[in-house]
């Protein structure tokens, strides 16, 4: 079955990026000239999805403006002649079929997911974090539906972190099947000691999960954090029918703190045609005196 539906968690209070994201949903935080959000559904629009569902809370109705028409301003840029600038937003309002859900309680990215249910009915779907921006060649959701074509399983998109690091994330058991994909049999959220640890594989901010997995998370007990944890109703796949893991080759940015968005600005600058070449002498200017 072709997969068209993407799921987008976005209501986590963004308590990393504190006080810029006090009033600011932190998925509306740019990147030039962009927010973050904006680059996950063009990433989604070139995988081929066209319907997408942001889980959202309280404060985050601006999610809701970006991705609306906004005539007043569209008038005056054309009225202005300012063509390039119009073309930067005629057609934000016209990259998918966007909705919308309130999570309303704040318990975890499993119960954030489990209020797509609706939305996805008996299809597979991408979950796409709503913190992890990945800039590539390629889209990172493109490859992993590529995997889910070839295998039929639900798929995992994953990068090897820092052994110091492993504990911020869902820590995956693999064997290698080829080039840039794995088999995952198990794993665990946030492993807290060495024993725990079952591989340098994260999940990182994308995966395609089959519908089944919404009646598992009505029975996921609060796992890591006294959250209810998406890598927790994942494992329950992982150890059955098992998943396959793609290793995708973008890279991907932590918008939900502050080193990964600083990172973020200054790799998408260096591509950006309108700030390249200043950003660029900036940089190696500073670099002198560090
Ligand atoms: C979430 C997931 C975790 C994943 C991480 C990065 O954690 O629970 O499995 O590895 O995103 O995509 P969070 O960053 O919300 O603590």
């Amino acid at each position: 079955m072709k997969i068209t539906k993407a799921v987008i968690p976005a209501a986590g209070l963004g308590t990393r990026v504190l006080p810029a994201t006090k009033a600011m949903p932190k998925e509306m935080l740019p990147i030039v000239d962009k927010p973050s959000i904006q680059y996950i559904v063009e990433e989604a629009v070139k995988s081929g999805i066209t319907d997408i569902l942001i889980i959202t809370n309280r404060g985050k109705g601006i999610i809701e403006d970006h991705f609306d028409r906004t005539p007043i301003l569209e008038d005056a840029l054309l009225n202005g002649n300012k063509t390039e600038l119009y073309k930067s937003i005629e057609n934000i309002h016209k990259l998918a079929n966007i909705s919308y859900i309130r999570q309303i309680e704040t318990k975890g990215l499993g119960h954030a997911v489990s209020r797509a249910k609706n939305f996805v009915g008996n299809e597979p779907f991408v979950v796409m974090y709503g913190d992890d921006v990945i800039i590539g060649d390629t889209p990172a959701t493109k490859e992993l539906i590529d995997a889910y074509e070839e295998y039929g399983k639900g798929v995992l998109g994953v990068k090897s972190v820092p052994e110091n690091e492993i504990h911020k994330y869902g820590s995956l058991k693999v064997e290698h099947l080829r080039d840039n994909i794995y088999n995952c049999t198990d794993m665990v959220e946030k492993p807290q000691t060495k024993e725990e640890v079952m591989s340098l594989f994260a999940v990182l901010g994308r995966c395609i999960l089959p519908p089944e997995i919404f009646d598992i998370l009505e029975n996921t007990t609060p796992g890591a954090g006294g959250e209810i944890q998406l890598t927790d109703a994942m494992r329950e796949l992982a150890t059955t029918v098992g998943m396959t893991a793609v290793e995708y080759s973008g890279t991907r940015y932590d918008m939900g703190n502050k080193l990964g968005i600083l990172k973020a600005s200054i790799d998408v600058g260096l591509e950006h045609d309108e700030v390249k070449d200043g950003l660029r002498e900036y940089i190696k200017e500073i670099a002198k005196t560090l």
